[in-house]
């Protein structure tokens, strides 16, 4: 169990796009600790989603935190917009450019919370030589691009690496895909203490189910999976 306390950040992927500014309103009201916000740039990833206006409107309607996951190649020249929109963490793949360091120097440069995050296929050990530059280490649990995948368990063993390397460090371990009931206490007993949801929070979009389901994911005994 870590000792981190346990986060929930809704992926408003899932949200309807057609009245964002109410799924954010409705999701921070059911107790979503983090805003997760997946851009995507149909290169790095084979889909296309939102970029810095959409981060701009979000900060608008919430003062949660606003976790930005930037599946995009290159994301150097893009950080300051995204941290000049609101952002609070900004997160780049291990797998999207040469130069990882420079990224995260960039990030924390402009003041915000600086992450990596690694594809299923990448191991731990990319990211070893980066771990005192970061602060959030984000362990994909499905190929990104989609929402509504399908967990990858190999993600378990990944995050139990994630949580020795980080050891006592004040790094987040969140991970991302796939999570539900189902999954969630698996992966916090793994170490993960930032759970991404997005399926799992708004399928169905009806803000009435949100606070439910958000607490099925906050697994306090875990000792089942222990
Ligand atoms: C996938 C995104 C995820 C996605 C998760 O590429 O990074 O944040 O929204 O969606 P679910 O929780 O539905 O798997
Ligand atoms: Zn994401």
């Amino acid at each position: 169990m870590p000792a981190r306390p346990v986060r929930i950040a809704p992926s408003i992927l899932s949200a309807d796009f057609s009245r964002l500014g109410d799924e954010v309103r409705a999701v921070d009201k059911a107790g979503g600790d983090w805003i997760h916000i997946d851009v995507m740039d149909g290169h790095f990833v084979p889909n296309i989603s939102m970029g810095p206006l959409v981060v701009a409107a979000v900060r608008k309607v919430t003062t949660k935190p606003l976790d930005v996951h930037l599946m995009i190649a290159p994301a150097d020249p893009h950080l300051t917009a995204f941290a000049r929109a609101g952002a609070d963490s900004i997160t780049v793949h291990a797998e999207a450019g040469p130069h990882l360091h420079r990224s995260l120097q960039a990030i924390r440069a402009e003041g915000k919370k600086a992450g990596v995050a690694l594809n299923p296929a990448t191991p731990i050990s990319a990211i070893a030589h980066v771990i005192d530059s970061i602060d959030l280490l984000l362990i994909m649990s499905v190929n990104p691009g989609f929402g509504a995948q399908a967990f990858i368990h190999d993600s378990i063993e990944k995050l139990r690496q994630a949580n020795a390397l980080i050891d006592e460090r004040p790094i987040d371990l969140e991970v991302d895909g796939g999570i539900a009931p189902e999954t969630a206490g698996r992966v916090i007993a793994a170490g993960a203490n930032v759970l991404v949801a997005g399926n799992a929070i708004f399928a169905g979009n009806d803000p009435k189910t949100y606070a439910e389901r958000i607490e099925a994911l906050r697994i306090q005994d875990v000792s089942e999976w222990s």
